[in-house]
């Protein structure tokens, strides 16, 4: 198998190779997301400078014409919006990345994973009262500048990686709308992160990368990114700070060569604990948003 992890922080991708790499596909920490991540960064601009540093080296080991792929949403915490997806469009763009595409991820009209914030109109039918359930996440495309250099893809490969067009007519892959079910919070590999569904990994790696190349995600998390493009015939490589997630990727991705950095750390136990308090504390009349 060609998929090697890296365990320790994206900030530094050093065992890369400028220009190395042909696609990335991410899904960074959603802040403090106070069901994912509480408390993980200091401030909001101690998240932002993290992202700044990883997209400079996202900058750097991408090929010149192709594309780096961030999947995200804005968060609540505490009753303010932080506006996550334009801090990392201006931020990506700072690094030297081209703006490209923005495609919503629509999930199914029942989802609400946190919070039924409609309730309250519902108890108070009037006018201020009006607070929407949130079933999207964007896809931010951005590309790097520079041409993607057709003619250097052997014929071969090229047929090989020919996107079906029956998928994409029945998916509706062409539209900038992507229905796609989100992986439940009873499915096995949610109870360790913000797992992002295979069906969107799929359309991603087939759009914007050939058979053979090699694809980085440096927010691996449990390894979706890896599954998927090994899957495809792709290479990958992954970055992921939390030496918890190891036995996961592991499983999910038997075969990968594994490394371990001393810069990598232990996260998830102390994020499930603060969760739990937090959630005691929710039950005795707290709130959470
Ligand atoms: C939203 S999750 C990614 C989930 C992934 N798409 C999946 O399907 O499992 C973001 C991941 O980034 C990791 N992370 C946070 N800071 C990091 C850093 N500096 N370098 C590498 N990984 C980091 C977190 O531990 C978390 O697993």
């Amino acid at each position: 198998m060609n998929v090697r992890v890296i365990f320790g922080s994206s900030e530094d991708m050093r065992e890369l190779p400028d220009k190395s790499v042909h696609l990335v596909l991410t899904s960074p920490p959603y802040f403090n997301a106070p069901f994912d991540f509480p408390g993980l960064f200091s401030s909001y601009e101690e998240y932002l400078s993290l992202l700044k540093r990883v997209g400079s080296e996202v900058a750097r080991v991408l090929r010149p014409g192709r594309a780096a792929c961030f999947v995200t949403q804005d968060v609540r915490i505490g009753g303010r919006l932080y506006p996550i997806v334009a801090d990392i469009i201006k931020l990506m763009e700072d690094v030297g990345l081209r703006y490209q595409e923005r495609i919503i991820w629509k999930k199914p009209d029942g989802y609400v994973r946190i919070s039924r914030r409609s309730g309250a109109l519902v108890r108070r039918p009037y006018p201020m009262y009006f607070y929407p359930d949130n079933v999207y996440e964007e896809i931010l495309v951005f590309r790097k500048p520079g041409r993607f250099e057709r003619s250097k893809v052997p014929p071969e490969v090229r047929e090989r990686s020919r996107v079906e067009l029956e998928a994409f007519q029945r998916g509706k892959w062409y539209l900038s709308v992507w229905e796609i079910t989100n992986v439940l919070p009873s499915e096995r590999w949610s109870k360790y992160t913000a797992v992002f569904p295979e069906e969107l990994a799929e359309r991603v790696v087939r759009l914007y990368s050939y058979a053979e190349e090699l694809v980085l995600d440096p927010f691996l998390g449990t390894g979706t990114t890896c599954v998927v493009a090994s899957r495809l015939g792709r290479k990958c490589v992954g970055y992921e700070v939390d030496l918890e997630l190891m036995e996961a990727i592991r499983e999910r991705l038997p075969g990968a060569e594994l490394i371990e950095r001393g810069d990598a750390r232990r996260l998830r136990s102390k994020l499930r604990e603060e969760i739990e308090r937090r959630l005691r504390r929710t039950s005795s009349g707290a709130s959470l948003s």
